[in-house]
């Protein structure tokens, strides 16, 4: 009796170290998800599949600021839903671009978190502290090795900004 007493209070003792374990695991993409500054892009059903796709209009986003939304293409030009941001250049970095706008993968090139933009700093990476330039998405400091992939974008006469492909 006191042995299978033992036994399980081992064995809920180890199921809760797993949950807590998970639950520390996933804090960085709840909190990314759940964050004020994250506006998740709707993208219709239609435009799902089609490129040039409208992401957002200029006025959707203030400058230092990002929208998530989803490439109806991977970067090796295969199917998929990938994860994506639009960013709007601070006002410095926009000047140094030539643009205001940049578009990147989300996914980072180290080991396939979700990045987004820090306001007033640079392309963050919460897992293992990855940084990207906001302007050209090279590293700039943490284990990424690669750049992240850039969008190419077009915005009309409206001040729509679509995503056309990958650079
Ligand atoms: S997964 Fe992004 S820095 Fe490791």
């Amino acid at each position: 009796m006191v042995d299978v007493s033992r036994r399980d209070f081992i064995k809920g003792g180890l199921l809760a170290s797993i949950a807590l374990a998970a639950a520390a695991a996933g804090a960085p993409l709840i909190q990314y998800l759940t964050s004020e500054r994250v506006v998740v892009g709707k993208v219709s059903g239609g435009e799902k599949s089609k490129l040039p796709m409208k992401i957002a209009n200029k006025n959707d986003l203030q400058p230092d600021s990002q929208i998530q939304f989803m490439m109806p293409l991977n970067p090796d030009g295969s199917r998929g839903q990938h994860p994506s941001i639009l960013i709007r250049l601070r006002s410095e970095l926009a000047q140094k671009a030539g643009t205001e706008f940049k578009a990147f993968s989300a996914i980072c090139t180290h080991l396939g978190c979700i990045v987004h933009l820090e306001p007033g700093d640079d392309i963050y990476c919460p897992c293992h502290a990855g940084y990207f330039d906001p302007v050209t998405g090279n590293v700039l400091a943490g284990p990424p090795k690669k750049p992240l992939p850039e969008i190419e974008l077009k915005i009309d006469e409206n001040g729509d900004i679509y995503a056309v492909g990958w650079k």
